[in-house]
């Protein structure tokens, strides 16, 4: 029997690649970046299924490249903004995600920009890396403090309330969210209040982004959230860099309406090195890491391999988002 054709855009851990070439007949992109656009479409082509990455648009245009075969679209993350979910269900095409297993791993980063942005330690690295490190100053590198002080999450998900779980527990901050749902655990737990958007970003003194990325989220940090911030808020995103108006917050950081940013995603991955936000001092940029432990990346691999194979096959899948009518 013939087995189904699939498409791995990316090198993934080998757990996940020795699954799906035990069940399809699987060709891996073999570079170590990603493939171009018109290399995506070649090689879709005729594809049963697509293990996709973060870094390839699963449009219209790629399904209709794929063609009548396409039955699932397995994305190696737990976001989804790259595939036109409702467009593949309209289509039949099964969409998966690997939820859960790097919400630790990315809330752990999320702590970490936050300590690296409020104590300025892209600052400091810079100055020993060039050799200025002079004395100890007693007014040097002076930061801000984080015990008991207000943090807002943005979109209280799973990611979300383990960053918050983190700071609570640590620092014994003070937790305010939004999110379209109550969220018992948060408020149980934390003792987490959800309030409008408005009133996080005037009272919170840490904002962490932890929202999706959609036609309703794009920019939502732009100028006139910005103003409403206070001066020495810091704000931390990993979730997607299209969440926050790149230009904006350049203003905000040069002018001081804001203390500093730390930033896992942005917009576009990579920015390029001449960038204003790679320069600025109160800028902490990382190169989209959440999710980057072996522990994670394997749990990804086997979750998005699972999905791929159960999609071929008309299985359900093990972590699917949207629904195939
Ligand atoms: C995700 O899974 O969406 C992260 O951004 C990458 O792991």
């Amino acid at each position: 029997m013939t087995k189904p054709r699939v498409f791995v855009s990316r090198k993934i851990p080998p757990n996940g690649i020795e699954v799906v070439a035990r069940h399809c007949d699987v060709e891996v992109w073999p570079g170590d970046g990603p493939p171009s656009r018109p290399e995506l479409l070649r090689k879709i082509a005729g594809c049963d299924g697509v293990l996709s990455l973060l870094s390839d648009r699963m449009d219209a245009e790629a399904m209709d490249a794929a063609g009548a075969n396409l039955k699932v679209i397995s994305n190696f993350a737990v976001g989804f903004n790259n595939v036109d979910v409702d467009e593949a269900n309209r289509r039949g095409i099964h969409v998966g995600n690997t939820p859960d297993v790097l919400t630790d791993a990315t809330a752990d980063v999320a702590v970490a920009l936050l300590l690296a942005a409020t104590r300025r330690l892209k600052e400091g690295i810079d100055q020993v890396r060039t050799g200025q490190w002079q004395t100890w100053d007693p007014n040097g590198f002076l930061g801000g403090d984080l015990k008991g002080k207000t943090l807002g999450i943005v979109g209280m998900g799973r990611i979300g309330l383990e960053t918050a779980r983190r700071l609570a527990a640590g620092w014994q901050m003070d937790v305010v969210y939004t999110s379209r749902t109550n969220k018992p655990d948060a408020d149980g737990q934390l003792g987490a209040r959800r309030v409008t958007i408005d009133e996080l970003l005037a009272q919170s003194d840490f904002i962490s982004i932890h929202a999706d990325l959609n036609p309703t989220t794009e920019n939502l940090f732009a100028a006139d959230a910005f103003e409403k911030m206070k001066s020495s808020a810091v704000l931390i995103n990993t979730a997607r860099g299209g969440l926050i108006d790149q230009d904006a917050l350049v203003g905000a950081l040069r002018d001081g309406q804001i203390r500093a940013a730390g930033l896992d995603v942005t917009s576009p991955e990579p920015l390029s090195m001449d960038h204003p936000l790679v320069g600025l001092p109160n800028c902490t940029i990382v190169p989209h890491i959440g999710s980057a432990t072996h522990q994670a990346r394997h749990d990804m691999a086997e979750i998005a391999a699972a999905n791929l194979v159960a999609g071929v096959h008309g299985d359900p899948l093990r972590c699917e988002v949207g629904s195939v009518a």
